[in-house]
């Protein structure tokens, strides 16, 4: 049986002022009655033959997911919580050193959308024999854009059906890069998703980034558990390099896989991927709470509060929440951190 480890960390500061330190944007239902944490764990459930899952979140998140979880039905094996923040590979390796060496374990982000759950289970399907042989399986996403957020998979040979050798993994390169691996038609983009099997995964983790390894094994070694909660030890995890998955071993493993997949896949980054995936009117709009609308085109518009009325504009996010209005031009949805960095600066 497969564990699913769910990492949820990330402020999601593009999403401000949905998305906020207290409630960040996996907690958050953007995207109809579900939050993208429930999504995530009823997509790889128990019906479907998955494990318990693990998830490992930050302290002050623990209240909000064990209630989220509750309300699907969902029982964790653990809530692991990181004294810190320290990227996705002190957080993977959490994960994987609770499990026993010949566990499998589906990494996934909380905050993505999968419109096909099949064509999703279906991979997983084809990944674990794969992964149960210590391969590290990555998931491939035919790439339309010359995206700089994501990383990208160059393959090689076919290694089983629908399964191929990974020649180079890219994490997030240069525009130039980007645009020249999708002329070749040869590179996927790696969605974040992983099939580990936790042995393997950590042998590649102190082959390639031993002090991380150390770190992650010594704070599990003297955590203090509490129930199905877990609170590894502060001073061994903060001495713990901060690195990702991807750099840290992705990059640098010999044997990686990849299965692609369709699957209607997105990470959920920024307003214009809400527009995006969104139910639209006629004219393009996505709106949400109370909300007027005239003469309105290709708008998200939401209201957690006062009525929002608009007139004559197009290509614009208007979120209204208790304490703050955005407005921002839909083609500026990245810079949408920048103001919370301004907000950080001012105090
Ligand atoms: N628990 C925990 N702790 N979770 C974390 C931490 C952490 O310190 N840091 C990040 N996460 C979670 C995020 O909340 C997100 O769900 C997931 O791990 C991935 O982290 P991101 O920071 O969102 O990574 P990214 O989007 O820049 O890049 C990754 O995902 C892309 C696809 O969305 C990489 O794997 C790319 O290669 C990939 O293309
Ligand atoms: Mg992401």
């Amino acid at each position: 049986q497969t564990t699913p480890v769910i990492l949820s960390g990330g402020a999601g500061t593009r999403l401000w002022p949905l998305s906020r330190s207290a409630s960040p944007k996996q907690l958050l239902r953007l995207l109809g009655a579900e939050t993208l944490i429930q999504s995530t764990a009823r997509r790889a459930g128990p019906e479907s033959g998955f494990a318990a899952p693990l998830i490992v979140a930050g302290e002050a998140h623990l209240a909000q997911i064990e209630a989220q979880l509750a309300e699907i039905g969902v029982s964790p094996r653990a809530i692991v919580l990181e004294p810190a923040g320290r990227n996705t590979a002190p957080a993977v390796a959490l994960a994987a050193l609770m499990l026993a060496e010949d566990e499998l374990m589906l990494v996934m982000p909380s905050d993505h959308i999968i419109n096909d759950v099949e064509a999703f289970r279906a991979a997983i399907a084809r990944a674990q024999p794969l992964a149960a042989d210590g391969w590290l399986v990555t998931f491939g996403i035919t790439p339309d854009r010359p995206e700089t957020g994501y990383g990208y998979i160059e393959t090689a040979e076919r290694v089983a059906e629908g399964v191929q050798r990974v020649a180079r993994f890219v994490e997030k390169p240069p525009i130039e890069t980007a645009r020249a691996y999708l002329e070749t038609g040869r590179f996927y983009w790696n969605a974040g998703i992983f099939l580990l099997r936790a042995g393997s995964f950590l042998a590649e983790l102190r082959r390639h980034a031993p002090g991380i390894e150390a770190a992650a094994r010594q704070s599990v070694a003297n955590a203090a558990a509490d129930g199905t909660t877990l609170r590894p030890d502060r001073a061994h995890f903060l001495a713990s390099p901060s690195d990702s998955i991807d750099y840290a071993v992705m990059e640098k493993a010999d044997r990686v896989a990849v299965v692609p997949v369709e699957m209607g896949w997105s990470d959920v980054g920024a307003f214009d991927t809400l527009l995006k995936w969104l139910p639209h009117d006629e004219n393009g709009n996505a709106t949400g709470g109370d909300v007027i609308a005239l003469d309105t085109t290709n708008c998200l518009i939401r209201s957690e509060g006062p009525l929002v009325a608009a007139i004559g504009v197009s290509n614009l996010t208007i979120i209204a929440t208790g304490d703050a209005i955005l407005v921002v031009s839909n083609d500026r949805s990245q810079d949408v951190k920048r103001i919370v960095d301004a907000l950080k600066i001012d105090g």
